[in-house]
């Protein structure tokens, strides 16, 4: 038994655990205190570790001498980056799922795959909003709304952490990729509060151990040392105790402000304060009083995880095991997005009848490749990737398959003409969007780097810039340039078109793709995502009518993007307001192409809203939800309030809850969903005010439904 453990039997036969953490710090020497706030790889040799693509966990905070094992990192969101894991759809797919419970499975599958690979910390809990989707990141957060991005993550969290801790990104607005390491944000106190924050807090409150700064500043200082994030909001305000760690290697700029501020671990490798720490001590800059708060909050949240760690330890078999690509697959189903589905020939253009199918002609050329995502710090290496050509062919063993990439014109028009329905896979990859690495070029970032060891062998300066394991090109990932897709993904959706009248155009991407040119030209449209490993296998199941699409889209896509918020992805500045997505959709009386929360299904629904009352706290809504069609099927209640009295300026409705139903045809049930009155609170000075007045709450199966039934509950003063 190690020193760490006996600590921790102190802590689960009740001991106190300030004291007990207390009397850990104690034990450790002066350099161990130290060590304990980077993280523990050498930089130029761990540099040259990360451009080697090694894939173990990232340690940080270890103390071998008494086993206190520090923090062992792995990131996320679309499974774990060790090993050849299990590869689930991207964050933004599962967010179109609104299947709270399904993320907790998710993120109890990633856990125990993080946790027997030797990992205890899940850096995949990325919750910034989607301010914009150009954002090139967009696929590994779930949406656009605070309130819906929250409940996401927080069952991520909870899930995970029931075998590791969770990790928490990026704190805070970090919302645009290729300017992510010169932009300041500004914005002001409702903004934060009320459309940046609301959602870090909620995951935070679910048991998130550890939260990531950002790598941008906010209103001035650098996130990872911004004593008004890191300390007067997260600590003081919503009560966290756990820690922070920085971004990777540019995530702070001053080591002795970034402990001033309330970093704990400066991440990844003995970078800057290993050298800047010491000196501080010296001159007087910094005391040892400064640096014990921090290791002990560094103790105090290992010795808590551990103590509280009870789940049996997952073998190595867990790794992409069957259950878990199940998973996979479940995921993948629930988060397609069925958008348009037009009559053909005097029925719907989906499902496919699979009896009557004798050709069918799957063109494009993401039909016959994996897609899963970027490849940047979420890329996740599954063992194989079902793509939707593999899962079309599994599907219909009896039915002759064509497949054409796009690039033979002649080949093209002759396999759809003469089938009896046309599969176009179009859309996104990792090189035209995802993380962007650039730091190469940027002498404030090389300046970051300690001086270089003459014996150690290093890479070339190019790859020494290189960030979150992947190559440092200008070409891959970073923010979009446009929203709409390809010059040749139009031309063939429109050829194919022409050719076949039952042509379902299949999207790929991580967020918001506009449509206006060609969507009135097909008969279908499926927003398949990056759809994990088993995406494949999903597609099918949801074009042949096996499983019924229930997705729903976590974003609005406008009809033309001058209706968004200004995106401009080389700014060094940029104020971010109330603004964005269908909330300014909304103000401006811009109707979308496919509103927030939008999503077709092979049945229909309705949704009856009956009674809400006051209780407590709380608001509880009651409505009934019925299937009345023919199929079974699943749809999401939204529930959206607005005060149209309001004195402030505010949303015309948001979302503050949402309810999945699974309904067999013709079943009705009965949901009911509370909303905590602080949904509705407005942040006005540094309090929260629950405005007096008469909400009216619609409950609705889209934003902006014209079915939607409002419930009008009057809020005292
Ligand atoms: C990303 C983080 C990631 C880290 C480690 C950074 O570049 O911004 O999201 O966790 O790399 O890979």
């Amino acid at each position: 038994m190690t020193v760490f453990d006996d600590h921790v039997a102190r802590i689960r036969a009740g001991g106190p655990i300030d004291v007990v953490a207390g009397s850990l710090l104690a034990l450790l020497t002066r350099d161990e205190r130290l060590g304990c706030l980077d993280g523990d790889l050498e930089f130029w040799s761990g540099l040259a570790g990360m451009l080697s693509a090694s894939r173990a966990p990232w340690p940080g905070a270890a103390i071998p001498r008494l086993g206190v094992p520090g923090i062992q990192f792995s990131d996320g969101p679309r499974g774990v980056k060790l090993g050849s894991a299990t590869c689930f759809p991207v964050a933004m797919a599962r967010g179109a799922t609104w299947d709270t419970e399904l993320e907790e499975r998710v993120g109890r599958a990633i856990g125990e795959e993080l946790r027997a690979q030797g990992g205890n910390l899940f850096g995949g809990v990325c919750v910034n909003l989607l301010r914009h989707p150009k954002w090139g990141r967009a696929q590994e957060t779930y949406s656009e709304d605070p309130a819906h991005v929250g409940e996401m993550g927080a069952a991520l969290t909870r899930g995970a952490s029931e075998h590791v801790m969770a990790c928490v990104k990026h704190f805070a607005l970090n919302s645009m990729e290729n300017a992510r390491f010169k932009v300041d944000v500004s914005a002001d106190e409702r903004t934060l509060h009320e459309v940046y924050l609301p959602h870090f807090r909620r995951v935070v409150e679910a048991g998130a151990e550890v939260v990531m700064s950002a790598y941008n500043s906010v209103n001035g200082a650098w996130c990872g040392e911004n004593r008004a994030l890191l300390t007067g909001i997260l600590r003081d305000e919503w009560g966290f105790s756990g820690i922070v760690i920085s971004d990777w290697i540019a995530g702070l700029r001053d080591p002795v402000a970034s402990v001033k501020a309330g970093l704990d671990i400066e991440m990844p490798f003995r970078q800057q304060r290993a050298y800047a720490l010491p000196e501080a001590l010296a001159d007087g800059r910094l005391t040892w009083d400064e640096i014990d708060e921090a290791a002990l909050r560094i103790l105090t949240t290992l010795l808590r995880y551990y103590a509280r760690l009870t789940a049996p330890a997952p073998p190595i078999s867990v790794v992409a095991s069957e259950e878990h690509q199940g998973l996979a697959l479940e995921a993948a189903e629930k988060a397609i997005v069925l958008l348009r589905n037009e009559a053909v020939g005097g029925e719907p253009a989906l499902p496919l009848a699979a009896a009557r199918l004798s050709r069918l002609a799957v063109v494009g050329r993401l039909a016959g490749r994996p897609n899963t995502g970027d490849h940047g710090s979420s890329d996740v290496h599954p063992p194989h990737v079902v793509t939707p050509l593999d899962g079309l062919r599994a599907a219909l063993p009896g039915v002759t398959i064509d497949f054409e990439d796009g690039s033979d014109r002649d080949s093209l028009w002759r396999i759809v003409a003469g089938a009896d329905a046309a599969i176009v896979v179009v859309g996104l990859t990792a090189s035209d969007e995802g993380e962007y690495i650039s730091i190469g070029g940027d002498p404030a970032i090389l300046a970051l780097f300690p001086p270089r060891p003459p014996r150690v062998e290093g890479a070339s300066p190019a790859k020494q810039a290189v960030v979150g394991g992947g190559p440092s090109t200008a070409s891959m990932g970073g923010d979009r340039t446009s929203l709409e897709l390809s010059g040749r993904d139009i031309e063939l959706i429109e050829t194919v078109a022409a050719a076949n009248a039952r042509t379902i155009v299949v999207l790929m991407g991580g967020s918001a793709i506009t449509m206006e040119g060609w969507r009135e030209r097909v008969p279908g449209i499926v927003y398949l995502w990056y759809p994990g490993m088993e995406g494949g296998h999903a597609l099918a199941r949801v074009l042949l009518g096996d499983v019924n699409p229930s997705g729903r889209l976590p974003f609005a896509i406008p009809v033309d993007e001058a209706h968004l918020a200004k995106f401009d992805r080389d700014a060094t500045a940029a104020t971010y307001d109330l603004w964005h997505g269908q909330w300014k959709l909304d103000r401006d009386g811009n109707a979308p192409a496919y509103p927030f929360g939008f999503g077709l299904s092979y049945t229909t629904f309705s949704v009856k809203a009956l009674a809400a009352r006051r209780d407590g706290d709380s608001i509880a809504l009651r409505a009934e939800v019925a299937n009345t069609g023919p199929r079974a099927g699943a749809t999401v209640v939204q529930a959206y309030a607005g005060l149209p009295e309001s004195r402030f300026e505010r949303p015309l409705r948001h979302l503050v809850a949402f309810s999945r139903a699974d309904l067999g045809p013709g079943e009705r049930r009965e949901i009911e969903m509370r909303i905590p009155l602080e949904r509705l609170a407005v942040r006005d000075g540094s309090g929260w005010l629950v405005e007096p007045g008469e909400y009216v709450f619609t409950l609705a199966q889209y934003a902006g439904d014209p079915e939607g039934q409002p419930l009008r509950v009057p809020v005292g003063a």
